[in-house]
């Protein structure tokens, strides 16, 4: 993907929100029905606990609504929605025409699925639409995993959960904070994880972790490489959160020290779509990311898709927002 041309014009966020479903299963809880041990699921991928519960358009109107009201946007005001997701509620209407009525929002609306990069794909096609005359976008990542896992499957039911991320993107004068991206897929791989329409996520683990590694650190070089850093320059890396041990080789290959990794997934497991905003949310509200900093998303999924976005948080010190 080619480099963003010059006098483009550019967005920041303004305001981020998350839900989670109340429902809280442990390791201890899956235990009880698994052949399976907290040990082996805190060793082999770092999770301690999931949230389960809810329907994507229910998750997806909390954290829209929170930073909706974060950013001080009128929903009128919104241009356009998108909603990442590989869960919908129903095949039809997409999931993001129900959410756009429930939060009062008068635009576009449409689904994207790129399964676990797919909060990148929309955050980049909504930095898209701000270039092509676009002021509000509201960009939402969610996922209802529990729904298509099979609870009596060792092999993924310790992984996936339910979970919603949100950002507003408004348009400023100036670059903005989109430095480079770069969205990849790779259908031949996708025998290693998939579902069938009304029925459970099959994987192959040690396939799709190989491969998981591999290409986090192919998307993130390519979107450092377009935005001319380098990995001494990133203060934040918010990577897909699927399993510590892929996030640790990530970091490791890509020259990023895994304490500059915002980490959710001991609390939450993988959501899929909502994992990098939840992520990205929970560290811009423990303070860990000041204006000027640069940060790296990078995502890899079922597809087998990848995707990585990197951002000068706030943009410009000079880039007012477009009222
Ligand atoms: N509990 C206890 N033992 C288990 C479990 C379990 N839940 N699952 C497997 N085992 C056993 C295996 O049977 C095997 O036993 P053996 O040595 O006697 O044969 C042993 O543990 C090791 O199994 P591996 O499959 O080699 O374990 P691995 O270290 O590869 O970890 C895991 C498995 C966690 C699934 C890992 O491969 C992984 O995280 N892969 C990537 C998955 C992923 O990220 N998927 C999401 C992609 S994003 C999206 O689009 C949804």
């Amino acid at each position: 993907m080619p480099a963003i041309p010059n006098g483009v014009r550019g967005a920041v966020v303004t305001g981020w929100g998350s839900a989670l479903p109340p429902k809280i299963i442990t390791n201890h809880d899956l235990e009880q029905t698994l052949d399976t041990s907290h040990d082996w699921i805190v060793e082999r991928t770092g999770i301690h606990q999931r949230h389960v519960g809810g329907t994507t358009v229910g998750l997806s109107v909390e954290a829209g609504r929170r930073a909706l009201e974060m950013s001080g946007v009128d929903p009128k005001a919104i241009d356009a929605l998108v909603l990442a997701t590989t869960t919908p509620d129903r095949c039809v209407p997409a999931s993001s025409a129900t959410v756009q009525h429930e939060l009062g929002l008068r635009c576009g609306a449409y689904d994207v699925n790129a399964a676990c990069s797919g909060f990148v794909y929309a955050l980049v096609q909504g930095h898209g639409m701000i270039a092509m005359g676009a002021k509000k976008v509201l960009v939402i990542g969610t996922d209802t995993l529990a729904r298509i896992t099979d609870w009596d499957d060792r092999n993924t039911a310790v992984l996936f959960a339910d979970g919603s991320g949100a950002v507003v993107l408004e348009a400023v004068e100036g670059q903005g904070q989109l430095l480079g991206w770069d969205l990849d897929a790779d259908g031949a791989a996708e025998r290693f994880l998939y579902s069938e329409i009304g029925g459970f996520i099959q994987m192959d683990g040690k396939e799709v972790f190989r491969r998981a590694v591999r290409i986090m650190v192919d998307s993130g070089t390519k979107s450092m490489a377009h935005a001319g850093v380098t990995a001494d320059d990133i203060a934040l890396v918010v990577p897909h959160q699927a399993n510590v041990r892929i996030i640790q080789a990530a970091c490791e290959r890509l020259g990023v020290p895994i304490e500059k990794a915002a980490m959710v997934l001991d609390r939450t497991g993988n959501t899929s779509s909502a994992s990098i905003p939840l992520a990205l949310a929970d560290a811009l509200d423990a303070g860990r990311v000041k204006h000027g900093d640069l940060v790296l998303l990078v995502g890899f999924g079922a597809g087998m898709t990848a995707a990585s976005a990197l951002l000068r948080w706030g943009g410009d010190a000079d880039s007012p927002v477009l009222a």
